[in-house]
């Protein structure tokens, strides 16, 4: 049996990781790898209700209800999707997880870093990614994809996704051997092969 691999796919709104997870995907199923895909917020049922409060409820949030939120929905995606499928050798996708509660909850909203790092344990129980790719371009690009329809999160402003940015880019810096940062301004396919050259390290 093939040995679980668990990758994250990380980047501010609009960096253009969710197309390049899907990419991925079918190459990887091309190549018969037993592959599943899942995301937070919103992995499947309870997760797809904690997602549609997280974007959009439209009362007062409080940064902690929001972050404790996210870490709830995580730790359903690791005991009901995530975990199961590793022990079954499969490789799971998962488009954001821990990395985007640091940066966003904690770089961009300005909570304790440390501290959510300690509830992120919590939530997965410990569990690591092996892989996490950081899909980086700058924010006016970005805001662009993103376009005008915006969702509550979307909506927090150029600063806020600047210090998300920044703080994605000192977690890769912190966790070289995990986290590898990707040039996403270049185009789908240019970046699609980034993360091939990546990724065939980790499979054979
Ligand atoms: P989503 O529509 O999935 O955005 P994207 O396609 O960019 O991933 O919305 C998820 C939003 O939630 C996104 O703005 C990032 C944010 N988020 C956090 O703030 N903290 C978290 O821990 C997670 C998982 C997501």
């Amino acid at each position: 049996m093939q040995k679980g691999l668990f990758i994250t796919f990380e980047g501010a709104d609009g960096c253009g990781k969710t197309t390049q997870l899907n990419l991925l995907k079918d190459y990887l199923t091309k190549k018969h790898f037993d592959v599943v895909l899942t995301r937070e917020p919103g992995g499947k049922g309870l997760g797809e209700k904690i997602r549609e409060i997280l974007l959009n409820y439209d009362g007062e949030v409080s940064n902690r209800c929001e972050s404790f939120l996210f870490l709830a929905d995580r730790a359903q995606n690791v005991d009901v999707i995530v975990n199961p499928a590793i022990k079954q050798g499969k490789i799971v996708l998962c488009d954001r997880h821990t990395d985007s509660s640091v940066a966003y909850q904690g770089y961009g909203r300005g909570l304790d870093i440390e501290q959510i790092k300690t509830l992120n344990n919590l939530a997965t129980g410990g569990k690591q990614p092996d892989l996490t790719l950081v899909f980086d371009v700058d924010i006016e690009t970005s805001m662009k994809r993103v376009g005008s329809h915006k969702d509550r999160m979307e909506s927090s402003g150029i600063e806020f996704f600047n210090r998300v940015r920044n703080g994605y880019l000192e977690l890769a810096k912190q966790e070289p051997d995990r986290i590898k940062v990707v040039d996403s301004t270049k185009s789908i396919e240019d970046v699609h092969k980034q993360v091939l050259d990546i990724i065939n390290k980790y499979i054979n």
